[in-house]
């Protein structure tokens, strides 16, 4: 096969894939079971496929190694997440909330944040002088792009966003053009599942996508 001669994808392949898409979850719970270095590149790899506005793959990943920032990172997850429990509107609600895991910072395998750089030189700027964010769409493009990856090879990613970006920027010491996206966890998951952790935990079910479009 060369560059120019598009595979045939066959319609085992799109069941399978279809298989994939629905056996993707968020993951919190997860086996000790180191992921190799090559099988983490190759996930930064094929992250790296997905599009992105003018080409300018603002995609930058840290992998955090130095357990005294993974213990950080983790403990001020805990507190925002402390936060966010009280916010919840009542009692029952808070309980319901503080019952959920909603990270597996201290137990991951593997966490990777991923920050979206806000001026990079690839692209020439092409697509998005009105329209800024669309690098940081493409940045969110390359995690699910990752996200599938890494499920394909049996690997869970769980994405946490109960933090303050600005804390978890200072604590990764990133360059100051870079705006965090992500912060990922990785590694084999405990309970693999076609059904979402939330909505077996009662919280939030899938609805019709039918109740989520409109035409004008
Ligand atoms: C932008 C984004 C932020 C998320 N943040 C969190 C988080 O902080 N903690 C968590 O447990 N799950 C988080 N999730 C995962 C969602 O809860 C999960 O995708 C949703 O419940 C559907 O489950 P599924 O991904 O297994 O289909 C996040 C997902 C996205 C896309």
């Amino acid at each position: 096969m060369t560059a120019d001669t598009p595979p045939v994808f066959e319609a085992d392949f799109a069941a399978q894939f279809d298989t994939l898409l629905r056996w993707r979850r968020d993951v919190r719970h997860f086996l000790p079971t180191p992921i190799t270095d090559a099988d983490l590149r190759a996930l930064l790899e094929t992250a790296a496929l997905a599009p992105s506005v003018g080409n300018a793959q603002p995609w930058r990943f840290v992998r955090v190694r130095s357990p005294r920032i993974r213990a950080h990172l983790a403990d001020h997850v805990d507190a925002a997440n402390a936060v966010a429990a009280n916010a919840q509107p009542d009692l029952d609600r808070r309980a319901h909330y503080r019952s959920l895991k909603l990270h597996g910072l201290r137990e991951a395998p593997e966490v990777v944040a991923v920050f979206s750089d806000e001026a990079p030189l690839a692209g020439y700027g092409l697509g998005r002088t009105t329209m800024h964010d669309t690098l940081r769409y493409s940045t969110v493009m390359a995690i699910h792009t990752l996200w599938l990856a890494a499920r394909l090879r049996g690997i869970g990613v769980g994405w946490v966003s109960i933090l303050d970006p600005a804390t978890v920027t200072a604590m990764l010491e990133t360059p100051e053009d870079w705006t965090l996206i992500a912060v990922l966890c990785l590694g084999y998951p405990e309970h693999p599942s076609t059904i979402p952790e939330l909505e077996r935990r009662d919280w939030q079910h899938r609805e019709p996508v039918a109740d989520r479009i409109i035409e004008r």
